[in-house]
């Protein structure tokens, strides 16, 4: 007996621009908030100027995608407006044909990101990026550029990687000498015209793309209360709400919910809006949810204080915030090298969720395990760690598929080892090993993993053996 999937369901495995292509400054190539922040790193890991090599290396890496039976594969983009709304680089729409034809050439069908943290750094000079609303139309421009230079071939469109949690990460917003008094409401303000440019984006796909289906890329949330207390299942529910569920209203219903706007306005921080938002994001509907899934978090009751008045913040990803939530640490959950605490059934859990609350179809973009493989010296990595976590989490979609959730697709983080953001080469994620270390390039020679094989395998027979 296996556990079966139906026969069109998509089985991927993602990437981003940043973190495989490298070759930051050839062909034109304009420099992104990912390499100004990298290269603020480059002393103590690797940075984006050669990442995994994929700009010289497409050709021979769609070719290893192909053998592992990939039916999807991710991209995203920094290559096309150096300047982020000046001048078209050819050479930039002309690596990307190469690219989507080679993997249509290999029956792959591109599933495509247009933003995954690396806005061109030019927008953040002239603009402050998202704090300005021209950062809006810019990025308007540069989704039409794409969808009319690829809408031919490519029907499956990605707006943003991440915006929700992009957005409480300075670093990634460029937000990097703001006054403290100030942070919260440029946050705010970046965030809302984000939401106008997905919007925006959306709408434009559905007009220039035809059979085009667009949709948002959200890092999910699953949030335990840490008691049967009501205030801390209250707070769990709050957690979910600020750090995923504001979004996802936001993208499919064009307005953020109650508790959001009661936020914002008790905090001072409601963003500025133009009369014609309204309209652009009400029309803007999405014909899928992706979401990134790696975790599951737990939360009790925060309430405030005389320092701490209502939406004081604390941390920044899994920040706890006062007259709402505190993130506490689940006891009963193993948790990786690098800290994430792995929960399989929190994935059933949260795909059981978003279909329930949005009705829309679903596709995982990023689930995977961050761990410092070790190549050993016959040439193999023997990642059976990662086998067992895979296992599990395709198991669970399996389950949530049973439950009656609507999953069409399934694409683990990474295809081949990436650029970690705060581990470089130390921590990888992909079916592919990349010979190379953080401060050596060595041959960045591709290895085909354990895990390939058995993800190989997984593929071609559409599920999972009993275990
Ligand atoms: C996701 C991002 O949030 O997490 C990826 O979309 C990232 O770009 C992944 O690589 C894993 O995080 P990290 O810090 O281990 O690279």
């Amino acid at each position: 007996m296996v556990k079966q999937f139906k026969n069109d369901f998509l089985w991927g495995a993602s990437s981003s621009a940043f973190q495989i292509e490298g070759a930051w400054n050839e062909d034109g190539k304009g420099l992104t908030v990912a390499d100004y922040n990298s290269f603020k790193k480059s002393a103590v890991q690797a940075d984006t100027k050669v990442a995994s090599d994929f700009y010289h290396h497409f050709k021979e890496d769609i070719a290893l995608m192909k053998e592992l039976g990939l039916k999807r594969f991710s991209l995203s983009w920094a290559r096309i407006i150096p300047t982020g709304d000046g001048e078209i680089n050819q050479a930039g729409i002309d690596f990307y044909n190469a690219v989507i034809d080679t993997l249509l050439e290999n029956d792959i069908l591109p599933f495509v990101t247009l933003y995954h943290f690396d806005l061109p750094f030019a927008l953040v000079e002239k603009y402050n990026g998202w704090a300005d609303r021209r950062c809006v139309s810019a990025f308007q421009r540069y989704a039409q550029v794409c969808y009319q230079a690829f809408g031919d071939r490519v029907k499956n469109w990605q707006v943003t990687n991440e915006q929700n949690l992009m957005i409480r990460v300075d670093e990634r917003m460029n937000m990097y000498d703001v006054v403290p008094e100030n942070t919260e409401k440029i946050r705010a303000q970046m965030d809302y015209h984000m939401f106008v440019a997905h919007a925006l984006a959306t709408n434009d796909c559905h007009q220039l793309v035809a059979g085009g289906k667009v949709g948002p890329s959200v890092s999910s949330t699953m949030t335990y209360p840490s008691s049967n207390k009501p205030e801390d299942v209250w707070a769990a529910r709050m957690n979910d709400n600020f750090k995923t569920n504001y979004a996802l209203e936001m993208y499919c219903f064009g307005e953020y919910p109650g508790y959001y706007q009661e936020y914002l306005t008790k905090c001072g921080i409601y963003p500025e809006t133009q009369p014609e938002d309204q309209a652009i994001l009400k029309a803007a509907k999405p014909d899928f949810i992706a979401l990134n899934y790696y975790r599951t978090l737990v939360a009790s009751y925060l309430p405030t204080d005389e320092q701490h008045p209502l939406g004081t913040k604390e941390k920044d990803i899994d920040f706890d915030l006062y007259g709402y939530f505190k993130i506490e640490k689940n006891q009963h959950l193993k948790t990786s090298k690098y800290g994430a605490q792995i929960d399989p059934t929190g994935l059933r859990l949260v795909l059981n969720d978003y279909y329930h609350q949005y009705r829309l179809p679903l596709i995982i973009t990023e689930n995977g395990l961050g761990t410092p493989d070790r190549l050993t010296e016959d040439g193999k990595v023997h990642d059976d760690y990662r086998i067992a976590y895979l296992y599990d989490h395709i198991a669970a979609c399996h389950a949530a598929i049973s439950d009656g959730v609507e999953l069409f697709g399934y694409c683990p983080w990474s295809v081949m080892d990436i650029l970690s953001s705060h581990q470089g080469f130390k921590k990888r994620y992909g079916f592919i090993y990349v010979n190379r270390e953080d401060h050596e390039l060595k041959d960045l020679r591709r290895i085909k993993k354990d895990s390939f094989y058995w993800y190989q395998s997984v593929i071609k027979n559409n599920g999972l053996p009993e275990e």
